[in-house]
C-alpha cells in the first residue's frame, strides 16, 4: 500500500485507557513474526507465512511507515493498526472514488475478545480525522470474518458494497468522522 506521505510522522505515542499506539521499534520484531506466522490471524487473509522465511525476511525494525501503529499493552506489542493510502489497483478498482485511506488491523489471538482492537482502532481513526480532516476511510474484510465484521460495525463503518474476490465474499465499508453541528 502507498504511504500517507502528507501526514506528520512519526507522531508522539497515543495513549488510550489501556493501550499505547506508537511507531514500530526493533524490540517488536518477534511479535511481528508471530503475527505474520499465525494461522489464526490469517484465516481470512490468505494464510500465514512460513516462520523460517519470516525469520530471514522481516527487517530489523519492521513496519516503520506513516499511519502504521504498533499497539502496546503493558509494554508488549499485541497487534498493529494501520491507516494507509488506498491502492485502488490492488483492490481491482472496486470503487476507486470511494476514499483516500484504508483501515486494517492485525492482533495476536491471545489479545482477542477484550476490546483492545476496538480501542486501538478508534484512537487511530481519531488521530487520522485530526491529521487529514474530511478524508473518508474505507475498510475491506471477508464477510466470513465475523470478529472483523463486528469490529467494523462497532467503529461506525457502514456498508458500501459486497463483492466476490479470492473465492470469498468481501465487504467494503466506509467511515467518515462525525462533523459537529454548526
Ligand atoms: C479482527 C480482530 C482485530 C477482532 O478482534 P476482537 O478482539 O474480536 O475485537 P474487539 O476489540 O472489538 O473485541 C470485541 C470483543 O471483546 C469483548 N470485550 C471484553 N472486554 C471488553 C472491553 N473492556 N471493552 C470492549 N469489549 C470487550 C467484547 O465483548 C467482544 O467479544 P465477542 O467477540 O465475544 O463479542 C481480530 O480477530 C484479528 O486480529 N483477526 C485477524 C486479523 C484480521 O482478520 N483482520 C481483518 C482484516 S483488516
Amino acid at each position: 500500500m502507498t504511504e500517507l506521505a502528507v501526514v506528520a510522522w512519526p507522531v508522539a505515542p497515543i495513549k488510550t485507557e489501556r493501550l499505547v499506539l506508537r511507531e514500530s521499534e526493533a524490540r517488536d520484531r518477534a511479535a511481528f513474526i508471530e503475527l505474520f506466522a499465525s494461522s489464526d490471524v490469517h484465516t481470512y487473509l490468505g494464510g500465514p507465512q512460513p516462520r523460517d522465511e519470516l525469520e530471514r525476511s522481516v527487517p530489523e525494525t519492521p513496519g516503520r511507515r506513516p499511519g502504521h501503529f504498533v499497539i502496546e499493552l503493558d509494554g508488549a506489542m499485541i497487534g498493529t493498526v494501520e491507516v494507509s493510502r488506498r491502492d485502488a489497483e490492488r483492490r481491482g478498482n472496486v470503487r476507486p472514488d470511494a476514499g483516500e485511506a484504508e483501515l486494517s488491523y492485525l492482533f495476536l489471538p491471545e489479545a482477542w475478545g477484550r476490546g483492545y482492537a476496538a480501542e486501538a482502532c478508534a484512537a487511530a481513526l481519531s488521530w487520522f480525522a485530526d491529521a487529514l480532516p474530511g478524508v473518508p476511510v474505507v475498510l475491506y474484510t471477508q464477510t466470513a470474518n465475523a470478529r472483523s465484521m463486528r469490529l467494523a460495525a462497532k467503529l461506525g463503518f457502514t456498508e458500501v458494497q459486497r463483492f466476490e474476490k479470492w473465492d470469498a465474499e468481501q465487504w467494503m465499508g466506509e467511515w467518515s468522522p462525525v462533523t459537529p453541528p454548526a
